[in-house]
């Protein structure tokens, strides 16, 4: 009798222990579908604006518009860093990380989108 009832108790448990792994599993999997699709975007992002050609003059616009304040008027910098020569230590995948990833504050994340990014680096990649 008392063998029954502590196997029955013994299968509730394991039931009970199952069901964990099992919601355990679901919410890694979740997770793991979540990165991937967030970091599916962002590479076809840094894809898409590698492919394309950018323009110095229309970069430099950009940059007058939302960078200056930060590195300086001729890009020599001031609270941000000097960027001529940037593209000898950074390759146009982390610019484009550090220009739309918010990675390094104050420095905030810009949404632009690949045309204009690609100036962007067009003109970065002219400040040698
Ligand atoms: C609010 C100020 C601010 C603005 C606006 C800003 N930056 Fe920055 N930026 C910084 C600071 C500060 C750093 C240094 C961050 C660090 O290394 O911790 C930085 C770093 C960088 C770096 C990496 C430099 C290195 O040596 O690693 C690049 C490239 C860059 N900025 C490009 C840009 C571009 C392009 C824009 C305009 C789209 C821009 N930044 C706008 C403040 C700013």
């Amino acid at each position: 009798m008392t063998t029954s009832s502590s196997s029955a108790a013994e299968k509730n448990l394991k039931i009970e222990i199952w069901k964990k792994v099992l919601i355990v599993s679901v919410v890694v999997s979740l997770l793991f579908i979540l990165f991937y699709l967030n970091n599916y975007d962002k590479n076809q992002y840094i894809l898409k604006t590698l492919e394309l050609e950018g323009s110095v003059k229309d970069g430099k616009a950009l940059f007058k518009t939302n960078c200056v304040g930060c590195h300086g008027i001729t890009a020599r910098g001031l609270v941000g860093p000097d960027l001529h020569s940037i593209t000898q230590t950074l390759n146009d995948r982390e610019i484009i990380k550090q220009v739309t990833g918010g990675l390094t504050p104050p420095m905030p994340s810009f949404e632009i989108d690949p045309q204009n990014m690609s100036n962007l680096l067009k003109y970065l990649n002219s400040l040698e």
